[in-house]
């Protein structure tokens, strides 16, 4: 006899697992299906974000962070060390002990809500009867292959399948030379030479940990400018602090071949300038962004519409095109970020419920954590003079602020871009010490409609570095106290 449910989520991701528990909280039987496995064949909730994402990699940010400090800072403060080690082996060790701790955390969560998890690949099979013409009839048959093969019957499907890294073509993954996001976290020895292909949020995440631990780490990108998203001024001051710290980053190349041999592999491009070039590496990572992933999901079988880059076909709301099949995360349109998978699971739980969920795409934070961290919500300079909106600017450096002075990190600012006449808050950008949690500040004062001046006004606990972030609001009218 088959199962059924109310909602069935495919893909226990950021975006699967948390739709999973808002549904279950508004009361609806629901259930969970994932394939990801751990080490030994067991569930590893969590998707790509707590397996080979987000969480792993932050885990290896702060191993290496701590290591360059060790060698680095802590001299000015007077701590000598001698003979300073690292333990690879440990330091991996460490992070897989994370990730699981966040796997079974996922799980005990799924128990305290009464999600019913099935690991396994869920596949469509067919609209049960009456579902997909009414929209309001008993839903949908899916198959989950997993340990034994079982059938549930889902009135409300959410697909979360999340996203693959993309290949260069050419050059497969093996995971031994050339590495995805998956080897590039686990890579057993530090290489003596890196190669990472694609300056983005990976390519600058996983050099610094490798560069930190003592590997000569380039990195090679094929647009002109670095990171092109990111707000020119911020970008630039970021650019500065990675050249120092020796991160090699060479703009605007063409990758014609990748080669792997014995020795390693050897990549073969064209410079900015058009003359040909060869990079030999030890080890290299393609991080050249990632595509869409519905392997294995058979939307064929019901007939849900992908896109021509494979990504689920959603409105703004996440329906697709059937009746009572949601899409959310990195296997539908906009960023592919865990906070914007969770935004749109609770949202279409809500949804679902008959409530009004929403998510504010103006409004989503990112955060790249590399020393110094950069994040930044709402629109760049760029952007608002390619619209043609008249706005204000005010900077606030790190270096006038007591807080960064006593850390001992003082690169970077806080920058805010404001309405010329209503003062309201377009976009916050930050490049500098703790950036990932100041940004929250922003964010509310955005989700708000906070002015400018509101935020000025707002008495900032001292010493702190979110100081700087309301003397770049003062900034917007040139009245800093600090600067
Ligand atoms: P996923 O996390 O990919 O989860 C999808 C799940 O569905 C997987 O477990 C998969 O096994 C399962 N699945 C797929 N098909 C099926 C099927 N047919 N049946 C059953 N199960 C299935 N984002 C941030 O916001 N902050 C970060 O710091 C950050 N760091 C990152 C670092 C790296 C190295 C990478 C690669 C990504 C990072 N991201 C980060 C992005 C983030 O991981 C993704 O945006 C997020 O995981 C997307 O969540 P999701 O639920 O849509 O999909
Ligand atoms: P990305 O989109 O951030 O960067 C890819 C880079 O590769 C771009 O700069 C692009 O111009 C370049 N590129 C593309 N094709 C190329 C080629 N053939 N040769 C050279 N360069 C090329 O993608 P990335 O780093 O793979 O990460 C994927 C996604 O994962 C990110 O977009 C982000 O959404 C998510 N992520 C988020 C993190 C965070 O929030 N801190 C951390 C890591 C990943």
């Amino acid at each position: 006899m088959s199962k059924s449910f109310d909602v069935v989520v495919i893909g226990g991701g950021p975006g699967g697992y948390i739709a999973a528990i808002r549904a279950a909280q508004l009361g609806f039987n629901t259930a969970c299906i994932d394939e990801w496995k751990n080490e030994k064949g067991g569930p590893a909730p969590g998707g790509t974000c707590t397996n080979v994402g987000c969480i792993p990699s932050k885990a290896l940010l702060q191993s290496s962070e701590h290591f360059e400090h060790a060698g680095h800072a802590f001299a000015d403060h007077g701590i000598g060390l001698k003979d300073l080690s690292i333990d690879i082996g440990k330091m991996l060790g460490r992070k897989n002990a994370v990730v699981k701790q966040n796997n079974d955390g996922i799980l005990y969560l799924f128990k305290k809500n009464k999600v019913s998890f099935f690991h396994g690949r869920g596949s469509f099979v067919k609209a049960a009867e009456g579902a997909a013409s009414t929209g309001s009839g008993q839903g949908y048959e899916i198959k989950v292959a997993g340990a034994a093969e079982e059938t549930v019957i889902a009135k409300h499907v959410i697909v979360a399948t999340g996203s693959n890294p993309r290949a260069l073509p050419g050059a497969p993954f093996d995971e031994e030379l050339i590495l995805s996001n998956d080897g590039a976290l686990r890579i057993p020895a530090v290489p003596k030479k890196l190669g990472l292909i694609g300056a983005g949020v990976i390519g600058l995440e996983m050099g610094s940990v490798w560069r930190r631990l003592g590997a000569e780490v380039v990195v090679l990108e094929a647009l002109p400018t670095f990171l092109g998203a990111v707000d020119e001024q911020i970008a630039k001051e970021a650019q500065k602090a990675f050249n120092k710290q020796g991160l090699k980053v060479e703009l605007g190349v063409k990758i014609s071949e990748v080669k792997t041999g014995k020795k390693g592999v050897t990549v073969a491009y064209a410079n900015a300038k058009g003359e040909a070039q060869t990079l030999e590496v030890d080890k290299l990572i393609v991080s050249i962004g990632r595509v869409a992933n519905t392997i294995g999901l058979n939307p064929e079988a019901v007939g849900l519409k992908l896109d021509e880059r494979g990504a689920v076909v959603v409105d703004d709301d996440c329906k697709t095109n059937l009746p009572n099949v949601w899409a959310i995360g990195d296997v539908v349109r906009g960023p592919m970020l865990a906070h914007k998978a969770e935004e749109e699971g609770v949202a279409v739980a809500e949804r679902i419920a008959g409530q009004h969920g929403h998510v504010n795409f103006n409004t989503i934070p990112w955060v790249i954590y590399t020393s110094p961290e950069i994040a930044w919500v709402g629109q760049t300079e760029q952007q608002l003079k390619a619209a043609g909106r008249a706005y204000k600017a005010g900077t606030f450096p790190f270096l006038a602020n007591g807080r960064a002075r006593a850390l001992g990190d003082t690169t970077g600012m806080v920058k805010f871009l404001a309405d010329a006449k209503t003062d309201e808050i377009l976009g916050v950008h930050i490049v500098g010490p703790m950036a990932s949690e100041l940004i929250s500040e922003a964010v509310v004062a955005m989700e708000f409609k906070a002015s400018a001046e509101d935020i000025a006004r707002i008495c900032h606990a001292h010493p702190s570095l979110s100081e700087a972030t309301k003397e770049a609001a003062l900034a917007i009218d040139k009245r800093t106290l600090n600067f």
